[in-house]
């Protein structure tokens, strides 16, 4: 297994669209696997394969409190959602920024596992907040987009200040 790099705010490649997985073969499950490792090490509760640059629909997402309970979903695909909810969401492509999102309550998903079988999960709480985050990436979307725009302005400069004190790290 593998730990990948993880693509950071404002870089363009989160805005990429993922194409379906068409088989999923060895090379996806590797993928899989991989992502569970990162997003465990990140630490984080959910990753989606566009943060890591492939631009496929693979998701991976554990909420547990003992990260037992790894969740893989392949093209996942909401059939039914209700109610709505404000959470606090962070992200791992956005990091130390912490912002309310209203989303549905409920979620049920038909996905992939990694074995190919189809499966349907009904989610609420915390496990439905992380699937429609994570499935937002695979769209190019990120939970920045839902703020106001002068909270968005505002985060935008906080991430470019970063990521220059980063690159001037590493030339000197
Ligand atoms: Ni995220």
């Amino acid at each position: 297994m593998a730990i990948l790099d993880i693509l950071h705010y404002p870089d363009k490649r989160l805005r990429t669209v993922a194409k379906p997985v068409e088989k999923v073969d060895d090379t996806i499950r590797k993928l899989v696997d991989d992502m569970f490792e990162t997003m465990y090490t990140a630490p984080g509760i959910g990753l989606a394969a566009t943060q890591v640059d492939v631009h496929l629909q693979v998701i991976v997402i554990d909420v547990s409190e003992d990260k037992n309970q790894p969740l893989c979903l392949i093209n996942p695909k909401i059939i039914d959602e209700e109610g709505s909810e404000s959470c606090d969401e962070g992200c791992l492509s956005v990091p130390d920024i912490y912002e309310t999102v209203r989303r549905s309550e409920k979620v049920t998903i038909k996905a992939l596992d990694q074995n190919g079988d189809e499966y349907t999960l009904q989610a609420d709480e915390m496990l439905a907040v992380c699937i429609q985050h994570e499935m937002d990436h695979l769209k190019g979307k990120l939970f920045v987009d839902y703020l106001s725009p002068l909270k968005f302005q505002r985060i935008k400069k906080r991430m470019l200040k970063a990521l220059r004190e980063e690159s001037r790290q590493a030339v000197s």
